[in-house]
């Protein structure tokens, strides 16, 4: 049985832990063989909005429905009648006669909350303000890949504490995973999410720690995130931040902190220069590709999951 079936994605607060892993083992097994899932979604239609930019999300997503066998509408919600203010309640109802599921980027997650509500099929999340659970999959696909496990391990996510923190501190908690954040102050990750991580890790035995020292955060851990400092949505506060995130970049005299054989990772875009230097992304501890192309395999299985009974 498959109890993710005709569910909607919002972020890691749904899934349990079990969930998680059948979702990457799953997507371990159509990287491997991709083939066997060809036409697993056959006559299914994925409808796509976008109020926020996006390459990967944009890209991997439609790329994995095609090579599932279906097929995906893109729109924006400019182009739409969202745009011009057209209720959820109806949009929802309305698109859920029309295709089988919703892939979602935008920025409130009220908004996609009271979507999931109102339609009658999926409704993935593409990246909100607070949540980018897609992004998350494809990260602990990759350190499952490079570090061949996820319990155990020590995270440490350096910068603001916005969607990617959220997301890191929701899944790896519910892994077994050790989150290290460390922010500007007044930069931390939504009280709300860090409760939710403190209660999964009670449960999966990690630890969850919330600092303003990336020295400390960085100490031992596994595996080291960083993202923009100024988030889409933030761009008019991107100079403020540039000067008050200064001293949270990732470069080589905070990697030192970390294991010898540490692995960045980084959801790109990344501004090189900024929250970590060139030498550091492009280095040999660096798998910014991998997960990159790790998102195709994690949302295909994610797809396959919400969208077949398999
Ligand atoms: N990492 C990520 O979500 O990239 P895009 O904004 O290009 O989709
Ligand atoms: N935190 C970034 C992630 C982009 C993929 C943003 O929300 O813009």
């Amino acid at each position: 049985i498959n109890s993710l079936y005709g569910k909607s994605i919002l972020n890691l607060t749904e899934l349990t832990k079990e969930e998680f892993l059948a979702i990457i083992e799953l997507a371990v097994a159509i990287k491997t063989n991709p083939e066997a899932y060809r036409g697993v979604l056959a006559g299914k239609i994925l409808a796509m909005i976008f109020e926020k930019n996006s390459t990967r999300t944009r890209v991997s997503f439609e790329a994995g429905i095609i090579q599932l066998g279906g097929q995906a509408i893109v729109l924006d919600s400019k182009s739409t009648q969202m745009g011009r203010g057209e209720p959820i309640k109806d949009t929802a109802n309305v698109l859920s006669s029309y295709v089988d599921a919703i892939m979602i980027r935008t920025y409130s997650d009220q908004m996609v909350e009271e979507l999931a509500k109102e339609a009658s099929i999926p409704i993935i999340n593409g990246l909100t303000d607070d949540h980018h659970p897609c992004q998350i999959l494809a990260d602990f696909q990759t350190i499952y890949e490079q570090k061949g496990k996820l319990e155990g391990l020590k995270l440490a996510y350096i910068g603001d504490g916005n969607n990617m923190a959220h997301s890191f501190l929701l899944g790896g908690s519910l892994v077994g995973m050790d989150i290290s954040i460390a922010t500007p102050k007044g930069y931390e990750p939504r009280s709300e999410f860090v409760e939710q991580a403190q209660k999964n890790a009670e449960t999966s035995g990690s630890k969850i720690e919330i600092l303003n020292d990336p020295t400390q955060a960085v100490k031992n851990a596994d595996v080291l995130v960083t993202d923009v400092w100024a988030s889409m949505g933030d761009e008019a506060e991107q100079k403020e931040r540039a000067e008050i995130f200064k001293s949270f970049q990732v470069n080589n005299r905070l990697t030192v902190q970390a294991k010898k054989d540490y692995l960045f990772l980084h959801c790109l875009p990344a501004h090189r220069g900024e929250e970590v230097t060139a030498d550091i992304i492009d280095g040999t501890h660096s798998a910014i590709y991998q997960e990159a192309a790790n998102r195709l395999h994690a949302q295909k299985a994610l797809l396959v999951k919400v969208m077949a009974n398999l």
